[in-house]
């Protein structure tokens, strides 16, 4: 949610600021803006600052951008509207009355009326409807002699969360950064420094970075850096390597990421699995859980939390727990979790589900368990993220990055973390080893059977062109099904703009029945396990209705009209390949009605605001 990336060395600035911004914009894509220290001539300390902002993508601020705007250190921001529109004067990054403090700001500052209400009081004059821009005015108006200083003066004002990159015309030879709530990383180089939200923006210059910790500051100088906490104590850091190579950000020859990605779930799910099975067991190995045997038995409840995708994906691993390993679980959207003063039992395991390890609601859910003394296992694909830190262990789901604003390939892999840690927890405790071994060999046809699935692309962008102009969509499926009915509907909405709703199939005619008619077609999700008779039922109660409908099954289905039929496999695990031909429906009716498939409209990847 809203990107940051800066620089300082010797390199011309704005070409790597706006390269940094392409790479970000998946974060945010209202808006965006940069601000370089000017070169200044032969004797003169500095030339004072130079910024550049646009409505619109990253593109229309490189239009935008004056002919000569040199120099060599600078500060960017792509953006996802909080507070005030996107137009010109909210982009960031903001000045102070002087135009001497540029900031840029990701997070929000929840005493942002007050602040402004105080520094219009004392004559300033606002430029913009944000809450960032008090910031740039609040450092900009701090007596103290050094930056590192002014902001830590100003940041003690403000309430909220933030990561922030700061430049000063009287300090150029440095960035200044502060994180608390919102990601900060420093990408470290040969006499050169980076910074920003996410090291999609760094890694085609370095691999070496350092991710700072909430109430961490730095400085970077362009051949050196150093971390500090927002009271001014000295912290100490050592860069890590990032694992994920340059090119895994490019489209790789799609034409879109969403594509892409979807066609990855091949490679990402073979991922997921590599090195964690123990035939000798017919269990597996989960080398980061920290979770031992005897805690693992001790279990009694397992309460999953996440948001969107996630949560959907938690709904999948509680569906699979509860099969596997015969312990009550369920899911819980974390942004609801974390309102409802919720009762934290000590026998409960919770587990925070997240892409980005990033998203507020989460974060917090997970915060606030943490003090009450909860164990809490995330389920994570950004490694060291957030999420990753503050939980007691967990799971990584190696889908590598996920540009996409939708969820896809994560989804995907997180339910197959589920799976493998269910099969973890099951044959810790009443799993058999017979149990075990078979959903072994199910997981590990799944990278196969996933490519058949994708095999069938070019009739599935045929249903979607025939189904494209629906007036809205009913997603239904019962138990296994339910999770991946919920899914699908959001990701063709999300991505499509088409109206969709997902019931249990059960559910139907206590209600939405009364919406079925020809222009609602119905996509009913099928797996073949004891549930399917009744699955039809619901078929024959849709079709006296007039209702169109779209089957996902194993075999053909004779009341639907068209069934997409996918491969077999474990009854516990069908989910998971039940949602690939459904991504793709998704993807298909989004490019028959022309949209922005990477960048759906009002959306942003990573949600870091409440
Ligand atoms: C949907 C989607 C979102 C995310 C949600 C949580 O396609 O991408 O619903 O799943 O914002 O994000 P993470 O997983 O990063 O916590």
């Amino acid at each position: 949610m809203c990107g940051i990336v800066g620089y300082i060395g010797k390199r011309d600035v704005a070409p790597l600021l706006l390269e940094g911004l392409q790479r970000l914009e998946y974060r945010g894509y209202d808006s965006a803006g940069l601000a370089i220290q000017g070169k200044p001539a032969k004797g003169v300390q500095s030339a004072g600052l130079k910024t550049a902002k646009a409505k619109g993508r990253v593109r229309d601020l490189e239009a935008k951008l004056p002919k000569r705007f040199a120099g060599t250190t600078g500060i960017a921001h792509t953006r996802w509207a909080t507070h005030g529109a996107p137009n010109d004067v909210n982009a960031h990054p903001h000045l102070d009355a002087e135009g001497k403090v540029a900031v840029v700001h990701n997070g929000i500052i929840d005493n942002a009326a007050d602040l402004r209400a105080k520094l219009a009081a004392d004559g300033v004059e606002l430029a913009s409807d944000t809450d960032s821009e008090a910031l740039a005015h609040l450092i900009g108006r701090s007596q103290a002699p050094t930056l590192e200083e002014k902001v830590r003066h100003a940041l003690a004002m403000v309430e909220g969360t933030y990561g922030i990159a700061v430049l000063h015309a009287d300090f150029p030879d440095r960035i200044v950064v502060a994180r608390n709530g919102s990601p900060v990383v420093l990408g470290i180089g040969e006499k050169e420094m980076f910074v920003a939200s996410d090291v999609a923006a760094l890694v085609s210059h370095t691999r070496q970075v350092v991710t700072l910790d909430d109430g961490e500051m730095a400085t970077l100088k362009a051949d050196d850096y150093r971390t500090y906490t927002t009271e001014g104590s000295r912290t100490s850091t050592s860069p890590t390597t990032v694992e994920w190579e340059a090119e895994s950000y490019d489209m790789g020859g799609h034409d879109t990421y969403m594509h892409k990605e979807i066609h990855e779930q091949v490679d990402a799910v073979d991922r997921v699995l590599r090195g964690r099975i123990d035939d000798r067991f017919s269990t597996v190995h989960l080398g980061g859980l920290n979770l031992d045997a005897r805690a693992a038995r001790g279990v009694r409840r397992v309460k999953i939390l996440g948001c969107g995708s996630a949560y959907h994906t938690g709904l999948i691993g509680a569906q699979l727990i509860e099969e596997l390993a015969r312990i009550p679980a369920d899911a819980e959207p974390a942004s609801e979790f974390r309102y409802r003063n919720p009762v934290v039992d000590p026998d409960t395991l919770y587990i925070a589900v997240s892409q980005s390890g990033e998203t507020y609601d989460t974060l917090a859910a997970v915060q606030e368990l943490k003090r009450k003394g909860a164990r809490v296992l995330g389920v994570v694909n950004v490694v060291g993220s957030a999420i990753a830190r503050e939980t007691d262990g967990g799971v990584y789901v190696h889908a590598g990055p996920e540009v996409c604003v939708v969820s896809t390939k994560c989804f995907t892999n997180t339910a197959v973390a589920f799976a493998l840690l269910a099969l973890h927890l099951g044959r810790i405790r009443d799993l058999s080893v017979a149990d075990g071994k078979r959903i072994i060999a199910g997981l590990r046809k799944l990278p196969e059977q996933i490519a058949e699935v994708l095999r069938g692309e070019e009739e599935i962008k045929a249903l979607a062109a025939e189904y494209a102009n629906a007036k809205s969509m009913m997603f239904v499926g019962r138990v296994r099904g339910y999770p991946v009915a919920r899914e699908a509907s959001l990701k063709l909405k999300e991505v499509s703009y088409v109206h969709a709703e997902a019931y249990p199939a059960s559910e139907l005619k206590h209600g939405p029945l009364a919406l079925i008619e020809p222009e609602v077609p119905t996509v009913a999700v099928l797996p073949d396990d004891d549930l399917l008779e009744k699955n039809r039922a619901t078929l024959e109660e849709i079709k006296a209705r007039s209702g169109r409908i779209l089957a996902v099954a194993h075999r053909k289905q004779e009341k639907a009209d068209h069934t997409i039929v996918v491969p077999r496999n474990e009854v516990e695990l069908d989910p998971i390949l039940m949602g690939i031909p459904l991504q793709l429906l998704a993807y298909h009716t989004a490019l028959a009605l022309g949209r922005d498939i990477d960048k759906p409209r009002n959306l942003a990847k990573s949600v870091t605001v409440e």
